[in-house]
């Protein structure tokens, strides 16, 4: 495994869940870390807690779900010498049917998981170029980039940009220093599901579920071990598997069946409180 002790890292979505575990992690590996979320407060207490493990967290609070925001991010994050790991993690869904929800919460989806994933990449890579030492980038889409998913279209669609993207990424970097991973994560115990109103699952899908650290332990592990694509945990590798032998609408139907239906009531409020 690579040493990644003194590298700096650039962590988006590091308030909560996935982003906050992949922090600790990369924390306990000797990795620096630039922190970003909406939320200040999470954000320091969870550099508070990479801190104490010996390296440096520097929060830098931006919300990527506004045009141009990546560029302050970026020049803040590499004030202080260049980025080696850019972990594309922040993004949100919601599970409504598409038109249900206002039109500003669609494009803060577009904003943030496409076109932040592609700006950051973009200057995390264009900075690496002609660069020896090793450099990782980690995009996050979800084992909804196999397949379509009533209810999460746009969602959906939005990790199969992430996924192609990365994986694309990843085949022009061979034989680089720099490598891209991208990983597809299932069902995982996290702040997302009460966020996109979801959560009345069927037993295949509550049976799947996995903690926040066991995601981010599986991911940071297929960055370092330079994987194409990753998906974390046996019934989601069979699910994105099995999707492959069925027909789309059969794949379609069966999603619907066991995400089950949405919440009722209104979707929280996408500000950062
Ligand atoms: N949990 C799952 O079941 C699951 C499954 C597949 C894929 N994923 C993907 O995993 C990634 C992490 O999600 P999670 O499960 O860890 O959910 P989470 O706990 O809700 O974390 C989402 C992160 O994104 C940040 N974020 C949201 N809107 C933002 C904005 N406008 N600007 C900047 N940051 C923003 C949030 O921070 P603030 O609110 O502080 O801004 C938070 O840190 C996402 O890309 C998600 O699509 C999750």
């Amino acid at each position: 495994m690579v040493d990644l002790t003194g590298m700096r890292a650039l962590v988006t979505g590091a308030s909560s869940g996935i982003g906050a575990a992949i922090a600790r992690d990369l924390a306990a590996r000797g990795v620096h870390l630039v922190l970003t979320a909406r939320r200040k407060d999470q954000l320091t207490a969870i550099a508070a807690e990479c801190a104490a493990m010996g390296v440096t967290a520097q929060v830098v609070p931006a919300d990527l779900g506004t045009p141009g925001a990546t560029e302050a991010l970026w020049t803040a994050a590499t004030a202080d010498g260049p980025i080696d790991l850019c972990i594309n993690n922040a993004g949100f869904g919601y599970f409504r049917p598409f038109g249900e929800v206002e039109a500003e919460r669609d494009a803060e989806l577009v904003q943030l998981n496409i076109t932040a994933v592609m700006e950051l990449s973009r200057r995390f890579l264009v900075a690496r170029k002609g660069a020896t030492g090793r450099a990782f980038l980690l995009n996050i889409a979800s084992i909804g980039a196999y397949q379509a998913v009533p209810n999460m279209a746009l969602y959906t669609a939005s990790k199969v940009f992430v996924r192609n993207f990365t994986e694309a990424l990843h085949d022009e970097l061979r034989g680089t220093p720099a490598s891209a991973t991208c990983v597809c994560p299932g069902g995982t115990r996290t702040e997302f599901h009460a966020q996109a109103g979801a959560g009345n699952y069927s037993w295949i899908a509550n049976a799947s579920m996995m903690s926040a650290e066991q995601c981010a332990r599986s991911a940071v592990r297929a960055m370092l071990a330079g994987r194409r694509t990753y998906i974390p945990g046996l019934i989601n590798k069979l699910s994105c598997f099995g999707v492959r032998l069925v027909p789309r609408w059969f794949a379609s139907w069966m999603a619907r069946r066991v995400l089950g239906k949405p919440r009722p009531g209104a979707l929280p409020q996408r500000s950062a409180a």
